[in-house]
């Protein structure tokens, strides 16, 4: 625990304010302890209390302030405690009917089913705390590498990916009114799929940007590695012809957020590779098998696949005029355990491919804004978008995407 954040220092030195949540107390006949936790670290701060200071409500879970001195301590375990004057009880806590119990480890399923209370066991907590360490490496690998930070809209009129699994947005006054709809924006407007469009968009002023924000999908699928929500965060790169380019800034971006999150918080991470990981394994049925073939292929590490067929994928990537093959220039990184972590390409920016690409799709009407991105001072450009929950499943060994996201959203189920 960090005194800095959780003890907040009054005038004489030694003397500290906590204020936390109890994860344990151990009532002896001359002494009461207790471990307090306040969120900023998996360590709690053990309290040492003459016994006199124990109330009936001062049980685990119930949160409390606590006033004493800092002092060293005798244990091997831990450097300080606080030897406790004053216990107040802020909030008392039911210890019958709060579903998480003292010093039991609780199965990641179990305190799934209380997205409202799980932030108070450990293994969340350390997950939350990883998931802030490493949105600010994000931010900073972008910021220090030359990026401009857009923020791209949620509600969007365009399916960027083409594949249909859009949500679609109503107001609540229109979703009764059955027939002869009116559209709020006057069209029909959607969640977001990717910022890439309006990305590319700012790709034709600055010559790196990056967005990182929620993104949704109506994917019917209660697969261990999908949501309905997630976060992604993307890059785009003028003035590239080459995938290489692309692949470079995945890799370090990979690599230096990776670093930040175990110099940052080795402990929190140390815990799931401790008690998390180990149960990880393959074979799950909705796998992409050919995904796991791969990687198991190359030595279990992750792996690059390049040039997919033009007909799988989206309108904007680009034709690789590879003849009878007929790719596009897209890479994806597949990563052992988790599968696709990464999608990018470099983008089409000739007209006449992109123009022809969209007639044969009829998408040429809604797309005259992208087009017009073509004709004033284009230029060769790409990017790529990276899963933020599908890299805390890989780093931290998680099986399950939905133990790596605060409040998961999926095909039947919006808790909360
Ligand atoms: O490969 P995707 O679909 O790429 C795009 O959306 C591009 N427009 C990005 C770009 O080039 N700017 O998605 C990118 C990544 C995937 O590799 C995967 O990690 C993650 O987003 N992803 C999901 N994560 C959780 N749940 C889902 N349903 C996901 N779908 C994609």
């Amino acid at each position: 625990m960090t005194t800095q954040h959780s003890c907040q220092a009054i005038p004489d030195l030694f003397f500290f304010y906590l204020q936390g949540w109890v994860r344990s107390v151990r009532s002896q006949k001359e002494v009461l302890f207790l471990h307090i936790n306040d969120g900023s670290s998996l360590e709690n701060l053990q309290v040492v209390a003459d016994p006199s200071l124990e109330k009936r409500d001062l049980t685990f879970g119930s949160a409390v302030e606590v006033q004493g001195k800092l002092v060293k301590s005798p244990h091997k375990m831990q450097n300080m405690e606080l030897q406790a004057e004053t216990i107040h009880v802020v909030g008392p806590c039911d210890i019958w009917s709060f579903p998480l119990k003292m010093k039991e480890r609780h199965p990641l399923e179990y305190v799934r089913q209380f997205p409202h209370l799980r932030c108070r066991n450990n293994t969340l907590g350390s997950l939350l705390r990883i998931r802030s360490e490493a949105t600010a490496g994000i931010h900073s690998f972008f910021q220090d590498n030359g990026y401009v930070h857009i923020h791209t809209p949620i509600i969007t009129s365009n399916d960027c990916e083409g594949a249909g699994e859009l949500f679609q947005i109503e107001t609540s006054s229109e979703a009764k009114e059955s027939a002869e709809k009116t559209h709020f924006f006057n069209v029909p407007a959607f969640l977001t799929v990717s910022g890439q469009l309006h990305l590319e968009v700012m790709a034709g002023a600055f010559t790196h940007v990056f967005t990182f924000g929620p993104t949704f999908r109506a994917e019917n699928s209660q697969s261990r590695r999908h949501l309905a929500e997630f976060y992604m965060v993307e890059a785009e790169l003028s003035f590239t012809e080459s995938l290489q380019d692309i692949m470079q800034v995945m890799e370090d971006l990979f690599k230096t957020v990776t670093s930040t999150v175990l110099s940052k918080c080795p402990r929190d991470v140390e815990l799931f590779h401790k008690y998390i990981a180990p149960a990880q394994k393959w074979g799950c049925d909705l796998q992409t098998e050919h995904e796991k073939y791969l990687v198991k292929h190359c030595g279990e590490v992750p792996v690059f696949v390049v040039n997919y067929p033009y007909d799988l994928k989206p309108f904007y990537m680009r034709d690789n005029e590879d003849g009878p093959q007929h790719t596009v220039a897209a890479v994806d990184l597949l990563v052992p355990g988790v599968g696709e972590l990464c999608g990018g390409s470099l983008r089409e920016e000739r007209l006449p491919f992109l123009e022809s690409r969209l007639r044969r799709l009829g998408l040429i009407d809604a797309y005259q804004w992208y087009l017009d991105l073509r004709k004033f001072g284009s230029v060769p450009h790409g990017g790529f978008g990276m899963g933020f929950e599908r890299y805390l499943q890989y780093i931290l060994g998680v099986d399950n995407i939905k133990d790596v996201i605060p409040f998961p959203r999926f095909s039947h189920s919006c808790l909360l």
